[in-house]
């Protein structure tokens, strides 16, 4: 018999349920006897004892739909170990719902504050698995996580659309797309969609360089322009600030986002006519691309292998098309940011978008 917990924390992404399923599908081919609890809105269900026990069924025909069966919410990390208002200490809290459960394994799917949290459960002691998740790709350890390129495909289709209408009025159009820390899924929707100029955190940039790179598009006759600009973006003078300097800025600037800014600027520079699309949580919905069914299936396939053998401590990964595994330890507190230096920067660059530096 052996008795798993499951719990989705985080941001949501398409493919949970994907990943679910095969974990649970993979423990009910394999072994005779098996107990699913189901946490519910992540951390807080283990915390706080709210859950509730899944049996096959529950996992039928969720393949194809978004979101998560069980409910998610974000619970910092940094948060864990302060008692709650009623002076709950929530890690001594989660070790007791485990326990009395008398779990074999916690599943955990999450991003990276979810997998800090999941180390310093391993670190307590606790049996736990997990599952990269995040449309933002920027788990360490993992060349691919599930949600990524169903967000790729929706951002990208964003583009596509504003490429009609920006060709068609002579405009200058600005995509905002998610990711505060890292640029990836602005990359390859910016890749994907065509963008000419493609502003993520890790490339800080400078208004004149985009200037100059809208100013040669005029030059050569293409009257519009389109930037998928990540949420994250930051100009070069920005980016020598101390993040308290950086927070203040942000808290007396009257621009809602990065992107808005960018625009003014855009158009007091060029004088030519700025719009700004924000697809926002879009990105995050709807059901998964077939990618995201097949990788989202194959961690959660590989997660159940790991619980049979009893080898905890560990997220499934994909590297260089392999499934495996990386110990926690090794995942947890680290980013896995686009490199300024990676050939995927330097090649797109040779097609001649600019990154705006
Ligand atoms: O980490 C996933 C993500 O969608 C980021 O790309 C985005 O910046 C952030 O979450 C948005 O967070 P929230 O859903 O809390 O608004």
């Amino acid at each position: 018999m052996k008795r798993i917990g499951l719990l989705t924390s985080g941001g949501d992404c398409q493919a949970l349920n994907a990943a679910m399923r095969g974990v649970v599908k993979a423990l009910f081919t394999n072994l005779e006897d098996l107990e699913i609890f189901g946490f519910h809105e992540g951390y807080k269900g283990l915390i706080y004892g709210n859950y509730r026990m899944l049996n096959y069924r529950d996992f039928s025909g969720i393949l194809t739909v978004g979101g998560t069966i069980l409910g998610t919410s974000r619970q910092p990390y940094k948060l864990m170990r302060i008692p709650d208002e009623n002076g709950l200490d929530k890690v001594e809290a989660m070790k007791l719902t485990y326990h009395k459960l008398r779990l074999d394994c916690l599943v955990i799917l999450g991003g990276n504050g979810t997998h800090k949290t999941a180390n310093l459960l391993k670190d307590e002691g606790l049996n736990i698995i997990t599952l990269p998740k995040t449309i933002d790709n920027d788990i360490w350890g993992t060349d691919m996580t599930f949600g990524f390129q169903s967000a790729v495909n929706i951002a990208s289709d964003a583009i596509d659309c504003i490429h009609t209408t920006a060709a068609s009025h002579g405009r200058v159009f600005i995509v905002e797309v998610m990711g505060h820390k890292v640029g990836w899924l602005t990359l390859y929707a910016g890749i994907a969609g065509g963008a000419d100029i493609i502003l993520i955190p890790e490339i800080p940039y400078s208004i004149n360089s985009i200037e100059k790179a809208i100013n040669k598009r005029t030059a050569r006759g293409s009257h519009f322009t389109i930037l998928a600009v990540a949420e994250g973006a930051i100009s070069q003078e920005d980016a020598l600030l101390s993040k308290k300097e950086l927070r203040e800025k942000n808290k007396m600037s009257h621009h809602p986002s990065v992107s808005y800014e960018i625009a003014e600027q855009i158009a007091q520079k060029t004088g030519q006519e700025v719009r700004i699309t924000v697809p926002g949580h879009m990105q995050r919905g709807g059901s998964p691309c077939a990618y995201d069914r097949v990788l989202a299936t194959r961690f959660g396939a590989a997660a159940a292998d790991l619980i049979i053998k009893e080898e905890y401590g560990n997220m499934v990964a994909m590297i260089n098309g392999e499934i495996t595994k990386v110990p926690l330890e090794e995942v947890a507190g680290r980013l896995k940011m686009v490199s300024p230096d990676s050939s995927i920067v330097k090649e797109t660059k040779l097609i001649g978008i600019s990154f705006g530096d």
